[in-house]
């Protein structure tokens, strides 16, 4: 049996948004295939970003951000949904991990100095939504904030494979929101 951590790492956590339809759809969808589901709204619990070096090498103080890092520790599969925010995942996101690396949770020193991801065995989806069409992110943008996500803070944990999905035109009031939702249900169909 799976068991799933949903990150909607959308600042804004309400229904109205496609990452909340997307997650909800993905959620379903992995219950019903049995996996054991948790669900974190990033932006129900918004945190500051580090703004000192020491703090990330101090344990995490906020009942939430303590909370989350039991949640990765929980999960052997994680499932990120956001939004494109000016070429990467929202700031709001990025301070959520920033808060739940502190206290050495990401990462440990390995061999010859170099640092040791602490979550490896674990997977992890990323779906992005976008208003460009995805071919351009990765082809002229190259998709480069993603891709930090994905390497410097997910492959760093050794969290991995990391299969990332994305969607242009994503609006919840576009024409073709119906068929984003229903993607994303049969990602979360295709667990086992
Ligand atoms: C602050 C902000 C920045 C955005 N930046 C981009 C961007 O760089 N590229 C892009 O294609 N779409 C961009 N968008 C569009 C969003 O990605 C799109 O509205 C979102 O995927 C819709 O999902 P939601 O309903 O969950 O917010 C941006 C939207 C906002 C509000």
């Amino acid at each position: 049996m799976k068991h799933l951590l949903i990150i909607n790492g959308n600042p804004d956590p309400s229904p109205e948004r496609l990452s909340s339809a997307l997650a909800k759809a993905y959620r379903e969808a992995a219950e019903g295939r049995g996996c054991v589901v948790r669900q974190i709204n990033v932006g129900a619990w918004p945190v500051p970003p580090l703004t000192q070096a020491a703090e990330f090498l101090s344990e995490p103080t906020d009942k939430h951000i303590i909370e989350a890092q039991g949640a990765f520790l929980a999960a052997n599969h994680i499932v990120f949904i956001f939004p494109l925010w000016l070429g990467g995942p929202p700031s709001a996101l990025k301070a959520f991990m920033e808060r739940v690396g502190c206290g050495g949770f990401l990462l440990e020193q390995g061999g010859r100095g170099f640092p040791k991801g602490r979550l490896s065995g674990r997977s992890a989806r990323v779906i992005v939504t976008m208003g460009m069409p995805p071919a351009i992110y990765r082809l002229f943008y190259r998709a480069q904030g993603v891709k930090a996500f994905n390497r410097s803070i997910l492959g760093l944990a050794g969290i991995g494979p990391v299969a990332t999905t994305y969607f242009g035109g994503a609006e919840i009031t576009a024409p073709g929101s119906d068929r984003t939702i229903k993607a994303v249900r049969k990602l979360g169909e295709k667990l086992a």
